[in-house]
């Protein structure tokens, strides 16, 4: 294998940190399991306009090929590869009042965090058994859930395209044929073995054998950010107690992407902020000062609709989980704040 060439006029970390010197050191190391780094790389070499562009194919990935990893999980996270990841699930460390109470600016709050199991390949390099094993294991360990967490399984397989298509809509269910999940092997006999749970009113839903073999999702209308991490922390302390996933001291949680490891957790609000919307510049160093990312409404790589945006904390590793949505907090009062700024101003 060669130096990809396709490399030479990316921006993404990949092609930052994958010098010729750290090619040459890598390209012939793989895992136990057989991960290479030509999988590894494959989904940025496809993708030149990928942030990161990398994928692991399991925990041992990430010492495996360190030379890559340890400086884009730096740059991304702001953690080194001496430090250790640390959690707190604990709502009532969480300082988070409602945001907006009129129901002015936040239209929803979601909370996911993603999960793999333990000692078996992550979704770049499981085994369809594997994976349809998961998918039983984890459907049935859920089916025993009760009260607010009471639900049932969807599998996608067994979906019409009318359901999925509403759920998808909805921001319920995530999409199908992401080209960077494509490239990075993700999507390999889709739709079997994936599929969601959801409980009636959709307020806790887990996604099965998606980026991460689980995504472990809260979420509801308006800014009651404390409900939502409330609900999430007891579904995952109840699903911990009856599943092993890979963690380690040093990464946390591991997953897939270099983005989503240590907590894994995504907090997010759909936000509407059309007058940032039209002075990017200032909304993106507000975003920048606050560790806070901006996505359109259709998740991600997906555009604004009618000036509504998702804010999520950028730093997943190294800061708790109570960290985490108290960045995404910060963020979103200070992008209130502003806009409210721009209203008057106008
Ligand atoms: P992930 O959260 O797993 O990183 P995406 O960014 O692709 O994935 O978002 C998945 C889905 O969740 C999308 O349909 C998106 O619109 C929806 N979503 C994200 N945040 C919110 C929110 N705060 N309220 C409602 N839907 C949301
Ligand atoms: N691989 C894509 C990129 O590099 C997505 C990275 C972060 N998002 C994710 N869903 N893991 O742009």
């Amino acid at each position: 294998m060669n130096y990809p060439k396709e490399l030479k006029n990316s921006k993404s970390l990949l092609a930052k940190y994958l010098t010729p010197e750290v090619f040459e050191k890598l390209k012939d190391r793989t895992t136990a399991n057989g991960y290479t780094l030509a999988q590894a790389i494959n989904s940025g070499v496809q993708n030149p306009d990928s942030g990161i562009g990398a994928y692991v194919g399991d925990e041992e990935s990430y010492t495996t090929f360190k030379e890559l990893f340890d400086p884009i999980i730096e740059e991304y996270h702001g953690f080194k590869s001496t430090n250790k990841h640390k959690s707190n699930f604990n709502p009532d460390d969480l300082n988070a009042p409602n945001p907006d109470p009129e129901n002015k600016y936040i239209i929803s709050t979601r909370i996911r965090v993603g999960r793999n199991i333990k000692d078996i390949p992550l979704g770049t390099a499981i085994s369809s058994e594997q994976r349809n094993k998961i998918e039983q294991d984890i459907s049935s360990t859920l089916l025993t859930f009760t009260d607010e967490l009471s639900g049932k399984y969807y599998p996608l397989n067994n979906m019409s395209k009318q359901e999925s298509e509403s759920l998808i809509k909805d921001h319920f269910l995530f999409k199908a044929g992401d080209r960077f999940l494509e490239t990075a092997g993700l999507n390999r006999d889709w739709p079997n073995g994936r599929g969601i749970y959801h409980n009636n009113d959709k307020t806790f839903l887990v996604w099965i054998n998606e980026e991460d073999e689980l995504r472990i999702i809260s979420m509801q209308n308006g800014g009651d950010i404390k409900e939502v991490f409330t609900r999430l922390s007891k579904a995952v302390k109840l699903l911990q107690s009856k599943v092993k996933f890979a963690y380690n001291d040093h990464l946390g949680y591991i997953t897939s992407c270099p983005t989503n490891l240590g907590t894994a957790m995504r907090a997010s609000v759909h936000i509407k902020v059309p007058n940032l919307g039209k002075n990017m510049d200032k909304f993106q160093e507000i975003a920048d000062k606050y560790n806070v990312q901006i996505r359109g409404i259709d998740g991600e790589h997906s555009k604004s609709v009618g000036g509504i945006y998702d804010i999520s904390n950028k730093r997943r590793l190294g800061v708790t989980e109570v960290q985490c949505v108290q960045d995404m907090y910060d963020g979103v009062v200070a992008l209130i704040k502003a806009e409210q700024e721009l209203v008057s101003l106008s």
